[in-house]
């Protein structure tokens, strides 16, 4: 599978989407490292780092003495990292463009692995949690946020257009190879690679429209419904539906949605 077939696509409106992701995600993130013991002087190994919004902050945070290692297949996105770590002044990064599937990973002496969003777009888990036990050192810490259940993403009251939605997200995920509930088979792989899991937390979240976390899924409605109309899946009338009622229940400042699952899993390789 190339960069090509990537079923989220690597266009500016997905890399725009990826940076609103991110900083919507970015307290739950920061207090996660943290915990995770991720500070000044720490090597770090991101995997599928995409235009690097989180390898920016990682690398920020283990500073001149620390070591980012981003791997990235898309050259879209490889690009946009390697300008962002420029234009901060930061040159504590190695970018690789590497396809995860058929690229070796580099070795290091990392203290971490950060992967997150990625479990659900490589083609074999099985071989990727390989590759990344063979290249942690020995009590390295892997940290996956992964979806775990993604049919949890639903509105109260429901709209029936968004669990269409959300069906074809599902089914076009694995169409292109992938397993949307990325974090599934996650715990069995970790055992066959020599990883023992040190805590397990569920992200879930009931928002209203003004909450910031709102904008994380809109905004994937938003992106991936043209996606959904190129790949023949879906006409323009239902991408019109979905936004209609998407709008509608945006003006009801009692409407809740909830998240889909993401699970944090932090391990140790032994
Ligand atoms: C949903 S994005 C998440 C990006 C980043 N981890 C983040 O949290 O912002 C998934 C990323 O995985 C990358 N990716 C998917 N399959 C890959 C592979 N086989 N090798 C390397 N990168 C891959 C995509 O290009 C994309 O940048």
């Amino acid at each position: 599978m190339s960069e090509k077939d990537y079923v989220l696509g690597t266009h500016d409106e997905e890399l725009l989407r990826l940076g609103l992701q991110h900083r919507v995600w970015r307290p739950v993130v920061l207090d996660c490292w943290q915990r995770a013991g991720i500070t000044i002087g720490k090597r770090i190994l991101d995997l599928g780092a995409g235009p690097g919004y989180a390898a920016l902050d990682l690398a920020e945070i283990v500073g001149p003495s620390g070591e980012v290692v981003a791997l990235e297949r898309s050259d879209k996105f490889v690009a946009a990292m390697r300008e962002s770590f420029r234009r901060r002044g930061l040159s504590n990064a190695k970018i690789y463009q590497l396809d995860l599937m058929t690229g070796d990973l580099p070795k290091g002496n990392y203290d971490f692995s950060w992967c997150r969003w990625v479990l659900s777009f490589v083609s074999d888990q099985t071989l990727l949690i390989k590759k990344l036990g063979d290249v942690m050192p020995k009590a390295g810490i892997s940290i996956f946020h992964e979806y775990a259940h993604y049919g949890t993403w639903r509105f109260l009251p429901p709209i029936p257009s968004q669990e269409k939605f959300r069906g074809h997200v599902i089914a076009t995920w694995r169409e292109s190879g992938g397993e949307p509930d990325g974090a599934a088979d996650l715990p069995v792989l970790l055992s066959q690679n020599g990883f023992i899991i040190r805590s397990a937390t569920p992200h879930i979240f009931c928002v209203r429209p003004t909450n910031y976390m709102w904008q994380w899924p809109v905004t994937f409605i938003e992106v991936y419904l043209p996606r959904l109309v190129e790949m023949g899946r879906i006409d323009q009338a239902f991408a019109d539906k979905v936004r209609a009622d998407l709008a509608g229940a945006e003006e009801n400042r009692n409407a809740l949605m909830i998240t889909p699952l993401v699970v944090e899993i932090v391990a140790e390789k032994m």
